[in-house]
């Protein structure tokens, strides 16, 4: 009990550090969440801050899920603690304790996640993300394609079936987290990459 405690709780601190807030305030001295779709995320820094900054924030909020995945496994070699660190990191990054809960979406800390445990799967599902990326220029469609293709592919390629469970709360945060996305896209409202559109 202790140990799931501990590895929760290191992973929900390692996924609260927001680098996109922390890059973007570094750079713009602003708060990248009172800017662009106000996410605190890589796609909205290559929005409104530029190419690098994004990159740069999405290997290392991918990082972040790496890191808390390999944590967990340095302590415990249950599948089921392991993922259940992964998730904690996502948790960390969408809601984190040090910006008042407001935090990102989620995509690149599930990536780190998943290439770490179920890499088959991560990609499977990311080269579906990124080719309706590619055709639509719609990252947020991209991101609820991996999240949506991430527990089919982990149940189809016969991961430990607590992985499989697990993910399924990855995906119910990701479409959680793009509520508001879903909602433009649907009203045909979306940006889309290369758009420096205000949303
Ligand atoms: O991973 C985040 C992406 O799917 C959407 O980001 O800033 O367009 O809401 P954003």
């Amino acid at each position: 009990m202790g140990v799931t405690v501990l590895i929760a709780l290191i992973s929900y601190l390692i996924g609260s550090v927001s680098f996109s807030y922390g890059i973007a305030r570094l750079l713009k001295g602003y708060d990248i969440r009172m800017h662009g779709s106000g996410n605190a995320g890589a796609t909205n820094m290559l929005r409104v801050v530029g190419k690098g900054p994004a990159a740069a924030v999405f290997l290392l909020d991918m990082l972040k899920g790496m890191v808390a995945v390999g944590l967990a496994a340095w302590f415990t070699n249950s599948p089921f603690l392991v993922m259940l660190a992964g998730i904690m990191a996502i948790i960390g990054h969408n809601w984190p304790i040090f910006l008042r809960f407001r935090g990102g979406k989620g995509i690149a800390t599930t990536i780190g996640v998943t290439a770490t445990l179920t890499f088959l799967a991560a990609l499977i599902a990311g080269i579906f993300a990124i080719l309706a990326i590619v055709i639509t220029r719609y990252v947020s469609l991209g991101s609820l394609i991996f999240a949506a293709g991430l527990p089919l592919m982990i149940f189809l390629l016969d991961y430990p079936t607590s992985y499989g469970y697990l993910s399924l709360a990855i995906t119910v945060m990701a479409f959680v987290r793009h509520a508001t996305n879903i909602k433009r896209l649907l009203q045909g409202k979306e940006s889309k990459l290369g758009s420096n559109q205000r949303t």
